[in-house]
């Protein structure tokens, strides 16, 4: 367990590998140079990107790694796209490397990405070839004649081959291709095998303190790798004769300094059926009959205009139509032709309708008799065979789209109702957005959220919303993006649109109930709007990466965010104020964030779109602050290049994202240690410990404790955090794990559910420093697993300790405050324990004795708050 036994572990492990990749050469016979191959494999389906090889007498090849992937390609979508076939390296005059490979078979772009160290890769950019023609084997030479580089590639289609060239300066932009001679070409690249394989690719000569370097970097990843998949199920044999520890805790009350007191926020995002069947208290599936086959790219026939909907009865048949509808945004509708009554237009809800005994449910459509005398309808809600659970009565249906309501009262509480509608004329009427709330929706809103569900979030004592996502933020391809425009307004003037996670959104839970439900549960609203490109996994882009909003669109896109920040904030004078005084808040909403893009590739096209948008909000609301993103990972190049343009901008604040196992969590408390105190402010927007098969337990929720002690210890650069994603319906899940499960009836709140709600109801205002002592010489294995954090509540005055134990053993701890008075002599103790693997835990209120000196145990595997209320 002492810390020496597993450095002289670690340094063996060093050894043995660097002993194992470098088989020809020792360090001390090293020639200046040796030669160095770089090359991609076929291997997992040509998506391990580009690996390194090298020699030093240009025969005998030794792998990096092996199959290190110093970069991998990013165009397109996941699986089928982000492949590299042919990678080509080349060193321009500079000294700068470049690297060009072609994507696939079909698309008329190659990749480009420049790097000086072979390591800390570059932007990506996908440069155009000819188009409608594909690009193979590219290759780059430097024309001395025309001090230029130039890019030739192979063209095969329909049996066609032929050679085109591009040429460069800067490998940004490139001149028009022109067809170009076979015999023009250098064929510059060699085959090499490679640990038993014939390899293409191209060879350089390099420094050995180059392939040093490359090598240890492998060895970095490796060792850190290792590190960072420590999980709980190895914690017997890790921590095997580990004794229960005592340990001292010092509060250094005369150190503390400012942090954030909205540390703790909601991502809300419409994955795993989130909003529609979910938070969005609609209990009709397809109200609107707007499912479309496209919603899930036809891969579910059933899944079209008339899904969750059956006509029962031969006297009464259905068509859907899209003449003269009810809104050119919500153009289908069904039409009925009765031949005699008794058949009933049927809707099963979202997997059923679950309705309460005595409980009053709003029922509504939009109706018109197109042929026949005016119509009657009966509404019912029935169970079962035959049973009626409620009933009413819809009269005198006219000519005209109109819409109709009716209250139900259910005689029993009942998982799986249905929803039945009996046309008692003969004729044909058309029917849309037919509608069943219930009314006891959370605070009783119209259009409302799901009372039990919301009540949930809320009482995490949430400080923000974000919402609409994620990825459904920008979209799966430019025509996905979600515009917020198209989600106020009438319902059945709002316009559904594929959800990027393959279902329907039907946009009912839209920006005004976002904003509404924030100000009920008293969280800043923080909306993040598309940066002028859609997700860059997006699987219809245009030429693949994220293709972006046509520059000549960017300035209406531009003022659909501007008009955003009217809309809430803006008088009802004004135009969009007005839409939000006409839906029922004439007073402002009050916005302050907006965020701008979603863990997007920092490419040239997204900075030329991110910073039309930014300039736009800081001329036009300085008011506002703008979220900018760093890509989806903690570090790579989405992390520096996304970092760059902040700096760059000056933007006052960025959104990380990154989920990582539970020993990511434990190895990295220092992550923003370091951070500058004086540059953008951080928003940590997703994050989240995915252990292998991706549970969620106390072992995910305890990582997440911890972490969150070295978050609030650098409270005064990150300043909101939010776990994500926050719903999942059971049986209708994308992405595990999620923060609250639920199903039609029962709401299922995760145990790492009850650390966001510990933390939510501890914030605090200023972090008070504290020393940890071990008492002992012990490895990081066991120091990491113990962590503290203290705050101070100046408001309320208490002072809030969390400590985490997420070792086997139980912690004798000794706490002593300096230099703050301790008034109270009780506190209230909060504990969250168990074993690593449990699923369904519940944090255990107490009361303990406590004054400058006191003593507490902390049981293994826990995550204990204290809070003095002095
Ligand atoms: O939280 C689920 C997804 O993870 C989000 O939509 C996306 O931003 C991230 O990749």
């Amino acid at each position: 367990m002492k810390r020496n036994l597993t450095l002289r572990r670690l340094t063996l492990l060093l050894c043995t590998s660097i002993f194992w990749s470098q088989p020809m050469v020792s360090e001390e016979q090293s020639p200046d140079s040796v030669y160095l191959f770089a090359y991609a494999t076929e291997k997992n389906n040509h998506h391990n990107g580009l690996h390194f090889a090298w020699s030093d007498n240009g025969e005998q090849w030794a792998p990096v790694g092996p199959e290190h992937s110093f970069i991998r390609s990013d165009y397109g979508t996941w699986g089928g796209e982000k492949k590299m076939f042919d990678p080509f390296l080349f060193r321009d005059n500079q000294g700068l490397w470049h690297l060009i490979w072609s994507l696939n078979h079909y698309d008329d772009v190659f990749a480009h990405a420049a790097v000086d160290d072979l390591i800390l890769w570059r932007r990506q950019s996908y440069p155009q070839g000819v188009e409608g023609r594909n690009v193979l084997l590219p290759e780059v030479t430097f024309s001395n004649k025309d001090q230029n580089y130039r890019v030739t590639w192979l063209s095969v289609a329909h049996e066609d081959s032929s050679y085109y060239a591009s040429t460069t300066n800067d490998f940004k932009t490139f001149s028009p291709p022109q067809e170009i001679q076979a015999a023009k070409r250098q064929d510059l690249r060699r085959d090499i095998e490679i640990s038993g394989n014939m390899e293409r690719g191209t060879v350089h000569k390099v420094p050995h303190s180059m392939v040093i370097e490359l090598i240890a970097e492998h060895q970095k990843t490796e060792a850190r790798n290792k590190l960072w998949s420590e999980t709980t199920k190895g914690d017997s044999a890790r921590f095997a004769g580990l004794e229960p520890l005592k340990v001292s805790l010092s509060v250094e009350g005369s150190k503390s300094k400012k942090i954030s007191e909205q540390l703790i926020g909601i991502f809300f995002e419409d994955i795993n059926y989130a909003a529609d069947g979910g938070l969005y208290a609609e209990l009709i599936e397809n109200r609107g009959f707007e499912y479309a086959l496209s919603d899930k790219k036809g891969s579910d026939p059933d899944w079209n205009s008339f899904k969750a909907w059956a006509v029962k009865g031969d006297q009464m048949t259905h068509r859907i139509k899209t003449e003269n509808p009810l809104h050119p945004n919500n153009p289908h509708y069904v039409e009925l032709t009765v031949a005699d009554k008794g058949g009933a237009l049927v809707n099963e809800g979202f997997g059923g309708i679950p309705v309460k005994a005595g409980e009053k449910y709003d029922f509504s459509m939009f109706a018109k008799v197109m042929k026949g005398r005016k119509g009657k309808i009966l509404v019912r809600l029935m169970h079962g065979d035959n049973e009626v659970l409620a009933e009413t009565e819809i009269k005198r249906i006219g000519s005209g789209w109109k819409q109709y309501s009716a209250e139900l009262t259910a005689s029993k509480t009942i998982d799986n109702a249905r929803l039945e509608l009996l046309p008692q004329s003969k004729g044909t009427l058309a029917l849309d957005m037919i509608s069943l709330f219930p009314q006891k929706t959370f605070r009783g809103r119209t259009n409302g959220l799901r009372a039990d569900l919301a009540q949930t979030i809320a009482d995490i004592n949430p400080k923000f919303v974000r919402f609409p996502g994620g990825c459904v933020a920008h979209g799966d391809g430019l025509d996905n993006i979600y515009h917020w425009k198209n989600t106020i307004g009438p319902l059945e003037a709002r316009k559904p649109q594929r959800n990027i996670w393959n279902y329907h959104q039907s946009g009912g839970l839209g920006y005004y109930e976002y904003f509404q439900y924030c100000m009920d549960i008293g969280a800043e609203p923080i909306p993040i709007v598309a940066a002028g490109v859609p997700c860059q996994n997006s699987s219809c882009g245009g030429a693949g990466q994220q293709g972006g909003i046509p520059m000549e669109h960017m300035d209406d896109y531009v003022q659909d965010v501007l008009d955003l920040i009217e809309w809430a904030n803006g008088s009802p004078d004004t135009y969009w104020g007005k839409k939000r005084a006409d839906a029922g808040h004439p007073e402002p909403f009050n916005l302050k964030y907006v965020g701008v893009g979603n863990e997007d590739l920092i490419t040239d096209v997204f900075e030329e779109r991110f910073t039309m948008i930014y300039e736009a909000l800081q001329e036009k609301h300085p008011e506002i602050v703008v979220i900018g993103t760093v890509g989806p990972w903690f570090e790579g190049t989405d992390y520096r290049e996304g970092w760059d343009l902040a700096r760059k901008l000056d933007l006052a604040m960025v959104d990380e994202h990154y989920y990582q196992p539970p020993g990511w969590f434990i190895y990295n408390q220092n992550y923003y240690d370091n951070y500058d105190r004086n540059s953008s402010k951080v928003y940590l927007g997703e994050y989240a410990a995915h252990l292998p098969g991706r549970p969620t337990n106390l072992e995910t929720a305890l990582a997440e404790a911890l972490y969150l002690t070295a978050v609030e210890r650098n409270g005064d650069v990150v300043e909101m955090t939010s776990y994500a994603p926050l719903l999942a319906k059971e049986r209708f899940t994308q992405w595990n794990p999620d923060l609250i499960y639920f199903n039609n009836t029962e709401v299922k709140p995760t145990v790492g559910y009850y650390v966001q709600k510990m933390y939510g109801h501890n914030m605090g205002d200023r972090y008070i420093n504290s020393r940890i002592d071990l008492n002992g010489d012990y490895e990081k294995a066991v120091e990491n697993r113990v962590a503290v954090s203290v705050v101070k509540d100046s408001q309320g005055q208490a002072l809030i300790i969390k400590l985490v134990n997420m070792l086997p053993v139980a912690l004798q701890t000794g706490l002593k405050v300096e230099d703050l008075k301790i008034s109270a002599t009780r506190a209230t103790r909060t504990v969250l324990t168990g074993h690593p693997g449990d699923k369904k835990l519940l944090p255990v209120e107490d009361e303990i004795v406590v004054g400058s000196d006191f003593e507490v145990e902390l049981a293994p595997y826990s995550f204990s708050i204290i809070r003095i209320e002095n």
